[in-house]
């Protein structure tokens, strides 16, 4: 069986990518992860925040002495230990490197074009296969609008574009007013792929402590519609960029379903954190056994085999005639046709 894809330009021995979570801040588990079948791995992000944290830490130390300690003056959390920081990531991509054979795609974390952009430069000479730009951003202000945000993640790949040589994916969340045009902006701007989607912050309340709650949840199955939507609307449609599916994944049926919808590759972090590392194997071989059994020889025959026929002036109508339908199937307990 043939499961090998392309993804940023990439060959990859298998469609499955383990995403940022902190098991691929450790070395040990990547190992693993390859030998389970991951085709590539993307280590946890490195945020904006960390990198100009720590160029503002230096700046006072030799303003005021070495022998003073800063103060902390972002709203950046001192509890992210996952990523070795800005001084030790460098030193994990090139561990990364050395120790796995499946690309190494190292990953920037921000929101504004600033200095601390600069960042993906060393990040391409610690030896990164390729990098992804998470833009994560929650355009709250009143005076921003859609146009401007958009305009904003452009101008970031673009500086980040420039940077480097290397492949460049741009992992998003879904809340873009009309993500169609969006990504053609995008794909535009030099991105060599799309991770669909991010999954947005949503905080919860604890009612007990009359608190905001900022836990980390795990997807679940699910997650994958809003994906399988914009993957099937944007397979085949962006004359660069490969299409990276993000969220949901936890059986090796999401995964299937994302590859038919049109991703070239699929990406995990919460099966993996549930499962454990070792579950990317379960992932492989369920892909294998469903394409042996309905007779496809490889994963290229069934990549974007969903996505809808119709022209893209009919997308729309068709898209519309769908979500009528979906409210129209809808039977329960109170409502029979
Ligand atoms: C504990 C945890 C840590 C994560 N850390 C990062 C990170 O550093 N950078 C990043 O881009 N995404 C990070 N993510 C998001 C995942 O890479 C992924 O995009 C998201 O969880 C959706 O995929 P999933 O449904 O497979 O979990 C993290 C997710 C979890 C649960």
């Amino acid at each position: 069986m043939d499961l090998r894809t392309r993804y940023l330009g990439l060959s990859l021995r298998t469609p499955l990518i383990a995403s940022a979570s902190p098991l691929s801040g450790d070395v040990g588990l990547i190992r693993q992860m390859e030998d389970s079948g991951a085709g590539a791995v993307v280590l946890p992000s490195l945020f904006q925040e960390q990198i100009e944290e720590e160029a503002r830490a230096a700046d006072e130390l030799a303003r005021i002495g070495a022998d003073s300690s800063p103060e902390a003056s972002s709203y950046f959390p001192a509890v992210v230990t996952y990523n070795s920081g800005p001084h030790g990531y460098l030193d994990l991509v090139a561990r990364a490197r050395a120790a796995v054979d499946i690309p190494v795609i190292a990953s920037l974390n921000g929101t504004t074009v600033a200095g601390w952009v600069d960042y993906a430069r060393l990040i391409e000479q610690a030896g990164a296969t390729a990098l992804e730009l998470n833009i994560y951003r929650i355009a709250s202000g009143p005076g921003v609008t859609g146009g401007q945000a958009e305009a904003d993640c452009v101008a970031l790949l673009e500086a980040v574009r420039s940077r480097v040589k290397l492949p460049v994916a741009v992992k998003l969340h879904p809340y873009f007013s009309a993500f169609g045009d969006f990504a053609q902006q995008l794909d535009h701007a030099g991105a060599d792929g799309l991770v669909l989607f991010n999954r947005l912050y949503q905080p919860d309340i604890d009612l007990l402590r009359l608190a905001w709650k900022n836990d980390a949840t795990l997807s679940g199955a699910g997650e994958i519609r809003l994906g399988l939507l914009w993957l099937s609307v944007l397979s085949g449609r962006l004359p660069h960029a490969s299409l990276a599916a993000g969220t949901g994944v936890d059986t090796a049926e999401e995964v299937i379903k994302y590859i038919l919808a049109g991703a070239n590759a699929v990406m995990t972090a919460s099966s993996l954190l549930r499962h454990g590392p070792g579950h990317l194997r379960t992932l492989v071989s369920g892909l294998e056994t469903w394409l042996s059994t309905r007779g496809f020889a490889s994963v290229s025959a069934i990549t974007g085999l969903m996505r809808p026929s119709h022209p893209d002036s009919e997308a729309e109508a068709d898209e519309r005639g769908s979500y009528i339908e979906s409210l129209s199937s809808y039977q329960g307990p109170y409502v029979r046709h």
